[in-house]
């Protein structure tokens, strides 16, 4: 089958020729009909985990999917071979499988069967981003009448953290350019980086600070926007974490994008009540490339490979 790659160890990226992967009991073997690009990927493209978690080669590129079922492995028997699924492969060692593929196999405790109102298009964007969003929303306690910051909304994941905050009420600062696209999403405010530095800009609006934080983007405690923050205002954080504030819980969130958690999202996005924001479809022969474009971080909503 055709795949995004890495042949070995070191070497970069390809779309070549691999085996079709077998189904074992608790796995279910798909046809791929689409499938999400996340940051991870371009980690594992370039030998981030390498020295962390074991990797089998070929290792094939891609967490999340939506295809149809092709084969389900013993034990499983909530799919049967036909159903339209969409499910995800964890960070489980060894580091192998993929969806960027013609074929594969997915953990069964992932595969949720698609809601008739989802295209598969919108299925395959939905598990890790929308989990790690959900997840986020969850830990910083999100309730109506808080005011939420959300650092690097513009992407996969703040795309969806915007909605689900302002679904519960939330009111919902996100930094990014695209100032119309995440006043559609429900930001009330929008605060462009490129206009002056976050914290000073929502201080502007909000002078005694928020009152929650989501963090999407940070590699150093300067990229946090931490004085923006009331003190002890909670954050949900899915990169860098910054050093503990004097009693500011800090949640360091792990997306596990199992059925129970993304089941009921994809209900809300086929009853069109959350938005499956898929900004770029491509052929996997673009694959690569878009991997490049995400790996830059300055992604808009979800990136999608569709097979034929
Ligand atoms: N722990 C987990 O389980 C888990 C799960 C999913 C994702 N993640 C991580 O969470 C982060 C977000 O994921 P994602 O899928 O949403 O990534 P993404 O789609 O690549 O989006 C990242 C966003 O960060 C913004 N950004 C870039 N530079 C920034 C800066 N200096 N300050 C603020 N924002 C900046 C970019 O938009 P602009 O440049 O236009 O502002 C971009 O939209 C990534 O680090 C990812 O690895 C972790």
């Amino acid at each position: 089958m055709r795949a995004l790659h890495v042949p070995a160890a070191g070497e970069k990226p390809q779309i070549g020729v691999v085996p079709v992967p077998a189904v074992a009991s608790g796995e279910v073997l798909i046809r791929v009909r689409a499938a999400a690009l996340n940051p991870i990927d371009g980690a594992i493209a370039a030998g981030v985990l390498a020295g962390m978690l074991p990797h089998s080669y070929p290792v094939v590129l891609g967490r999340d999917a939506a295809g149809i079922v092709e084969a389900a492995g013993p034990g499983v028997t909530h799919v049967v071979p036909g159903d339209e699924v969409f499910g995800h492969i964890p960070l489980t060692p060894p580091i192998q499988a993929g969806t960027l593929a013609e074929y594969v196999v997915l953990p069964a405790a992932t595969v949720v069967v698609k809601p008739a109102g989802l295209t598969f298009t919108q299925a395959a964007a939905l598990p890790l981003a929308a989990a790690a969003a959900s997840q986020a929303v969850d830990a910083i306690g999100a309730r109506a009448g808080q005011t939420v910051l959300v650092n690097g909304a513009s992407g996969g994941v703040g795309s969806f953290a915007v909605q689900l905050l302002a679904a519960r009420g939330a009111t919902v600062i996100a930094t990014g350019a695209d100032v119309a696209r995440l006043t559609a999403l429900g930001a009330t405010l929008v605060v462009d980086r490129a206009a002056g530095p976050v914290a000073d800009q929502v201080l502007a609006a909000h002078p005694s600070g928020v009152d929650a934080l989501i963090n999407l983007f940070g590699r150093t405690d300067e990229d946090v926007p931490l004085a923006a923050l009331r003190p002890s205002a909670p954050i949900a954080t899915l990169a860098q974490a910054p050093a503990p504030g004097a009693g500011r819980p800090i949640h360091k969130i792990m997306a596990t994008p199992l059925r129970e958690i993304t089941a009921p999202l994809a209900l809300q996005a086929a009853a069109g009540t959350l938005t499956v924001d898929v900004v770029t479809v491509i052929p996997l022969d673009q694959a690569t490339d878009a991997l490049t474009t995400i790996t830059t971080g300055h992604a808009r909503g979800k990136t999608v490979v569709t097979f034929p």
